[in-house]
């Protein structure tokens, strides 16, 4: 049996979204067919319609999501149907050398559903990130079902598959903040906003947000910023070794993507401290630093993928604490549209007054 659904699909390059019915088949071995509930509007996803990503156009767009298993494939046992998960775009394999030595966040072999989705026409469509959840029902591999509670609204839970859990990630998991530290993050995005409030989860003693935008500045003072600093009227790393007695921060994150931006948080951390570059540049960006500053400053330079994240172990954990109210990832949640609105919601993300826009089906 297949499903006609109505879907988000990005026909050609830097060509408007359009609203289509598409074919899903039911789930083979090793999928699961999901009802998308929610699914948030992120920056890959105007990457992909831009060409940023590759050619492979038509592109099922969508991919921080949230739904109810409708169905599972043969040999499928860790979700079944009625589960509700959240979907995420690196299922592990198990069995690369990164799954065999303990670092399945890692996994070098991550894969997605088998069977290709349709246009009316036949031609087969490629999903955003291997998940494509601007659709009323998306195929996946069963991997990328995490189970998680259903008291979650599905909107905020949706968006740890993606942006937040980026951010959270990047604090907890990359940058292994921890109690009494300072941390700066620069650009308070949705993702440097996450790493925000992950850097308030870990127990950080003083969180510095750094922006040249003042709304973004309160939003991150909301969500437990204790300082915050506008770079377009201060020097930002002047302004973080002021809040830190002179020293920098202990761990900087990067949230922007940009090599001014990477060299300012290499330069506001302490000796010692650590770098974290979540932001994701483009192939073009260059960095020049002096190498002895690199050796002389020590500590770690690191790069947060997926904010490191293991759906199976961040997933559940995250979404208990937001049910506990230690967590508010409904902060994120700007506004909730419709899924013939995803075009619109991409000109407000482009202006940046947004931190996310969310589809709910
Ligand atoms: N200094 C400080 N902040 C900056 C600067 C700068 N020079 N330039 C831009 N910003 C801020 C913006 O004002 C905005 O608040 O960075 C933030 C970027 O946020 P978003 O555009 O919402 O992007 P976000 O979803 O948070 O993603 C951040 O990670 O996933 C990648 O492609 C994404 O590279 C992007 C980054
Ligand atoms: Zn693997
Ligand atoms: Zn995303």
């Amino acid at each position: 049996m297949t499903h006609q659904v109505r879907a988000v699909v990005a026909r050609g390059k830097g060509a408007p979204v359009s609203l289509e019915t598409i074919t899903v088949p039911d789930p083979g071995p090793g999928e699961a067919l999901v009802k998308i509930e929610a699914c948030g509007v992120c920056h890959t996803d105007l990457h992909y319609r831009e060409g940023g990503i590759n050619d492979d156009f038509p592109f099922l767009l969508g991919h921080e999501a949230a739904g109810v298993v409708e169905s599972v494939g043969e040999g499928v046992t860790d979700v079944a149907p009625g589960d509700f998960v959240i979907l995420n775009w690196r299922a592990v394999c198990g069995q690369c050398r990164a799954c065999l030595r303990g670092r399945p966040w890692y996994c070098f072999s991550t894969h997605n559903a088998k069977q290709k989705m349709t246009l009316a026409d036949g031609t087969e469509l490629s999903p955003a990130l291997g998940i494509g959840a601007f659709a009323e029902k998306t195929l996946v591999a069963a991997g990328q079902c995490t189970k998680v509670d259903r008291a979650a609204s599905a909107a905020a839970a949706g968006l740890l598959g993606c942006g937040v859990m980026a951010g959270i990630g990047a604090a907890i998991n990359t940058g292994n903040v921890g109690r009494g530290d300072s941390v700066a993050v620069i650009g308070c995005g949705g993702v440097g906003a996450a790493a925000v409030v992950g850097s308030n989860l870990a127990g950080a003693a003083k969180i510095i947000a750094v922006d040249i935008d003042d709304l973004k500045l309160d939003n991150a003072k909301k969500l437990g910023a204790t300082h915050t600093v506008n770079s377009k009227d201060a020097d930002p790393v002047e302004a973080i070794r002021d809040l830190t007695g002179g020293f920098g921060a202990d761990v900087v994150i990067e949230a922007v993507g940009r090599p001014e931006t990477y060299k300012q948080a290499f330069y506001a951390r302490d000796l010692a401290g650590t770098v974290v570059l979540v932001g994701v540049p483009t192939p073009q960006m260059k960095l020049e630093l002096p190498l002895l500053d690199v050796f002389g400053r020590g500590g770690a330079l690191k790069s947060s993928w997926y904010g490191d994240c293991l759906p199976s172990r961040d997933f559940p954990m995250l979404i208990d604490l937001y049910l506990q109210g230690r967590l508010n990832l409904d902060a994120f949640v700007t506004e909730t549209i419709a899924l013939d609105e995803v075009e619109k919601a991409f000109e407000r993300m482009h202006r940046g007054d947004v931190l996310r826009s969310v589809v709910v089906l």
